[in-house]
């Protein structure tokens, strides 16, 4: 909150300095030239700002029009009270203040008015200094008239360079945040979601764009992008023949136009930058510092490990068969039980996924005594009790007969339930406020009633291919999935606010919703339904580039993979499972007394280095992309200890062990390597010895296994 007002600099005619927006090592440069806006660089942080002035005419649109005559792709575009569709926006003034409660954030708010038009559009700046991080966004106040947003966008980037390499995360649900990079040409390239209420199982509404040359993990100058949005997005990259780069980040506009009342404002979403003169880590170890200490619930608590039900029973249990998972959840020495899918609809019993969403009361038949006997077994135990919800979707329910009103679809059309992964449900809209507090009730209803609760997974199982609210008038059909969105945080907002320490697990038919919007409410994502550790070698590899691995559930399933049919060694499994938040996602009555042993005792293994692996900095070492393995490595903040992870994706002919060379140690300390989770031989021939950090980065390890599947996990401590 504002205390003292800053100082307004208020537009004359080329003599408003050069607006600075900096951190500790980088900036964001505007200048004022004839009263349009432009960006004068944005990268590593310049001495001396003042001399942008002198070179205004290397200056870009900031935040180019519809009406501007520029042809590129464009931030914004209006259509005013009168039906026209231009805008001119002239810049009026700016402000900047540190933040009040917080000396790390500074803000810059930059005000643009219409020429012609009672309409301000306001671009707000929030400066990370230590994290290096720059959130943007833009607002439109319309004073005077009802106008139409037909486009608009919370980040538009100018960038020179001679070439431009673009990472960014692409794949499908059970196949999430696989890495892609590549050379962009010339020309545009268009990378989105039009899936409504999820978004990322598919595109990535994140990315690093290396200049000049592809960077390497440690060398390159990169710039980073995050937008904090969890409905449908746009990411488009321009570049033209004189090599100018314009990024374009938002809200998608595809059916959006977005209908703004007399007197309202319209504010887009965040989106986080960052940019790094050393390589792609810095990018990610930016991104994690910065979502770690601002954007996760409970940033510095550390995750406990889960026992989740689904893939072990699915729906398909009774009250005994839980008790006995809780008992054994806790033998292996999980920390919270989470039972999963299944437990509610007494008119519409929840037993496949066909009925039941929507009646958000415990089954009788299956659960006679509710929830209150399992809180007691696992207060008894020592554990946590969690649940699994979807309070945002609906189907054949008690709620559905009530409330046909509150579902989304469309006028004089039937709902387009044949499509596949849909699982014949509907999305509840939340455009609507009283649909809003029904969903917050659901949350809270459980949570009064059951205090005890100290986890929630909240999913999200359909997309949205219906368009209609029976809320929104029939001239403001295109608010729907922003003001879906809007709704859901709101009611995202009063939980977070009610129940700070209710530990919430992102989800949506797995890594659906990942993104730095959502994940602003939630302690940490379920990054895929595919567990098949082989997989989610990929898939965790590519996601952390974002999101820190404190964040990302990676359970221990059973095999054949639930998803893929795929057999892997449980030593594997439970080593790539290590490098996230640790989790088991199986019956543990299915398994052999060798392999509860091997898991309980890799769980309390897990405990001793997990502070390292989720509040440490990550290195990447060896990508799979580029090897037979992957290796990467977690070093405390203090490089007094580390814990790297070496994974054999394919089988090398050469027989070659793969060798671990490491970053970000201390080259003055000497470093004692030990094994986590041993298996039958060691891990590498320098286990039990001592190696400088110094040593360990230039020359590093050798493995002893090159198989497929095959895996170590080596701690090293400093003397
Ligand atoms: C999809 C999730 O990704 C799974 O983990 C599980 O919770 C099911 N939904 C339950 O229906």
């Amino acid at each position: 909150m504002l205390l003292a007002l800053p100082a307004i600099v208020c537009a004359q005619k080329n003599s408003t300095p050069v607006i600075a927006i900096e951190t500790d090592a980088t900036g964001l440069y505007l200048v004022v030239d004839e009263l349009c806006l432009k960006q004068s660089h944005y990268g590593a942080r310049v001495a001396d700002p003042g001399q942008f002035l002198q070179v205004r005419d290397m200056a870009r649109d900031a935040y180019p029009v519809y009406g501007s005559g520029n042809p590129n792709e464009l931030a914004l575009a209006i259509t005013h009270g009168n039906g026209n569709v231009t805008t001119m926006l002239a810049y009026k003034s700016h402000r900047s203040w540190d933040d009040p409660s917080d000396g790390n954030i500074k803000w810059t708010e930059i005000t643009l008015e219409d020429t012609a038009y009672p309409v301000t559009v306001l671009l707000t700046y929030k400066a990370f200094a230590c994290e290096n991080v720059i959130q943007t966004m833009a607002s439109v106040v319309s004073r005077q008239q009802r106008i139409t947003i037909n486009s608009i966008a919370s980040c538009y980037l100018n960038l020179k360079s001679s070439a431009y390499y673009l990472s960014r995360l692409y794949g499908a649900p059970g196949f999430e945040s696989n890495l892609l990079s590549e050379r962009m040409s010339e020309g545009i390239k268009v990378f989105d979601s039009k899936r409504g209420v999820r978004n990322s199982h598919y595109d990535n509404q994140s990315f690093m764009i290396a200049l000049e040359n592809p960077a390497g993990e440690l060398t390159g100058e990169v710039v980073g992008g995050a937008l904090c949005w969890t409905g449908n997005f746009r990411m488009s990259y321009q570049v033209d023949v004189m090599h100018n780069c314009y990024v374009w980040a938002g809200i998608n506009p595809y059916q959006a136009g977005y209908v703004l009342l007399e007197g309202g404002r319209f504010d887009t979403p965040w989106m986080a930058l960052t940019y790094s003169p050393s390589g792609k880590g810095e990018i990610t170890r930016n991104f994690h510092d910065w979502g770690r200490k601002y954007m996760l619930n409970e940033p510095q608590r550390i995750r406990p490990v889960a026992l989740n039900s689904w893939e072990g029973v699915g729906m398909d249990f009774d009250q005994k068969t839980i008790l006995e998972m809780i008992d054994r959840a806790a033998d292996l020495g999980a920390e919270v039980f989470v039972l999963d899918d299944g437990w509610f609809g007494n008119k519409y019993p929840r037993n496949d996924e066909r009925n039941g969403l929507g009646d958000w009361d415990i089954n009788k038949k299956k659960l006679p005594d509710g929830f209150t006997k399992f809180i007691e077994r696992a207060r008894a135990r020592g554990i946590m009790f969690g649940i699994w919800i979807e309070p945002e979707m609906v189907n054949p329910s008690q709620l559905a007969e009530k409330h046909p009103d509150w579902i989304v679809k469309a006028p004089d059309r039937p709902p387009l339930m044949h499509l596949s992964r849909q699982r014949s449900q509907q999305i509840l809209d939340l455009s609507n406020p009283r649909v809003q507090d029904f969903v917050f009730d659901v949350f809270d209803g459980i949570l009064k009633q059951n205090p005890e609760i100290g986890y929630v997974k909240w999913d999200a199982n359909r997309y949205a291919p219906d368009h209609g609210s029976q809320y929104l008038p029939p001239d403001m059909q295109g608010n729907l999935w922003i003001d879906y969105v809007k709704g859901l945080y709101s009611v995202y907002e009063r939980i977070v606010k009610k129940y700070p320490h209710t530990i919430i697990q992102l989800c949506s038919s797995g890594g659906g919703r990942v993104d730095w919007g959502a994940m602003g409410y939630h302690h940490e994502f379920w990054p895929s339904d595919n567990t098949d550790a082989l997989q989610r070698v990929y898939t965790q590899w590519g996601i952390n580039h974002f999101f820190p691995a404190m964040a990302t559930s990676a359970h221990i399933s059973q095999v054949p993979n639930h998803t893929t049919s795929g057999v892997t060694p449980l030593k594997f499994r439970i080593d790539v499972a290590m490098s996230g938040r640790l989790g088991v996602e199986l019956q543990p009555r299915d398994m052999t007394p060798e392999e509860l042993k091997t898991i309980s005792s890799a769980i309390a293994q897990y405990k001793t280095i997990r502070e390292v692996i989720q509040l440490g900095d990550l290195y990447r070492l060896t990508s799979p992309y580029e090897d037979n393995f992957a290796s990467m490595v977690y070093v405390s903040k203090d490089r007094s200890q580390a814990v790297a992870f070496c994974f054999v994706t394919k089988y090398s002919p050469a027989q070659d062990y793969p060798v671990i060379r490491f970053s970000g140690l201390d080259p003055n300390r000497t470093y004692a390597i030990s094994e986590i989770n041993p298996g039958k031989s060691n891990g590498s021939p320098s286990v039990g010895k001592s190696f400088t950090g110094d040593f360990l980065m230039k020359n590093g390890i050798r493995t002893t296994f090159w198989r497929a599947c095959e895996s170590a996990v080596f701690r090293l401590n400093a003397k």
